[in-house]
């Protein structure tokens, strides 16, 4: 794994959007998948930059994104696909109908967990990835757990999630139990992933991550057998992570 040491956040974001940037301009008919979650929001704020001040055109890009609150409706405030219009889409040039965000009020979750990995195939595979990491190694709503699902799925989040995710619901109580999230198939299977890491919260799962034996107790550590996976992560995230690693 790449590793990209950077000062904070504000640096992460402006080096995320480069990548995403010049994969756009390379092949502007790209497949994105795309996060939400706090990490990737100034990620998003300077690809609406680089779109208003140095014309790069989403016009052909489609998107998919990581995963969907079960039981959410795509106007609910806390939903990811409102998350995605309102921190990007709106602000880019991208077609609606080419973007693609997790059904939170699919009848049959699972199946259509298994269409959305279809999908994903039909599309030809997504050239880029961008990643976020949970406090507890998740990416996606895949959980800590005994093993690694391939497939797109309904997931139960873990109380760890419920209570990170809180502060963006009025209480812990408000946060959905479910969420419809990519599997592990579909997010090995793109060509590029960007994983970001801000913060001292992200740090013991960075550290989990790069030193860690693959586990599916701290997801984000099948990455180690990827390919091309680039780590972008400021000094807080590193922190806990053996300086020998860094080099
Ligand atoms: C969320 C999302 C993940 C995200 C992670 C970290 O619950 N499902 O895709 O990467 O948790 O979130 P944040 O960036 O807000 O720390």
């Amino acid at each position: 794994m790449k590793i990209v040491k950077v000062q904070d956040y504000e640096e992460i974001s402006k080096k995320a959007a480069s990548y995403i940037a010049a994969q756009v301009q390379l092949k502007p008919s790209c497949i994105l998948g795309l996060a939400t979650g706090s990490t990737p929001y100034g990620t998003y704020q300077e690809l609406i930059r680089y779109h208003r001040e140095e014309d790069l055109s989403f016009q052909k890009v489609r998107t998919v994104n990581l995963d969907e609150y079960y039981g959410l409706p795509a106007t609910h405030e806390q939903s990811y696909s409102h998350f995605m219009r309102e921190n990007l889409f709106r602000y880019i040039d991208i077609l609606p109908e080419n973007t693609h965000i997790p059904d939170g009020l699919a009848t049959d979750p699972n199946a259509f967990g298994r269409e959305y990995d279809e999908l994903i195939v039909s599309l030809g595979g997504i050239d880029m990835q961008l990643l976020g990491i949970g406090s507890n190694g998740h990416i996606a709503f895949n959980e800590p757990d005994n093993c690694f699902v391939a497939q797109t799925r309904l997931v139960d989040l873990n109380h760890n999630t419920i209570e990170d995710n809180a502060r963006f619901f009025e209480s812990a109580e408000e946060v959905p139990r479910q969420a419809i999230s990519m599997g592990m198939k579909s997010i090995l299977g793109a060509k590029r992933i960007l994983i970001l890491a801000s913060g001292k919260g992200k740090a013991d799962a960075v550290k989990g991550m790069l030193e860690g034996s693959v586990d599916p107790m701290l997801p984000a550590s099948i990455l180690q057998l990827h390919q091309n996976v680039t780590l972008i992560a400021d000094l807080a995230a590193l922190s806990q992570t053996t300086e020998s690693v860094l080099r």
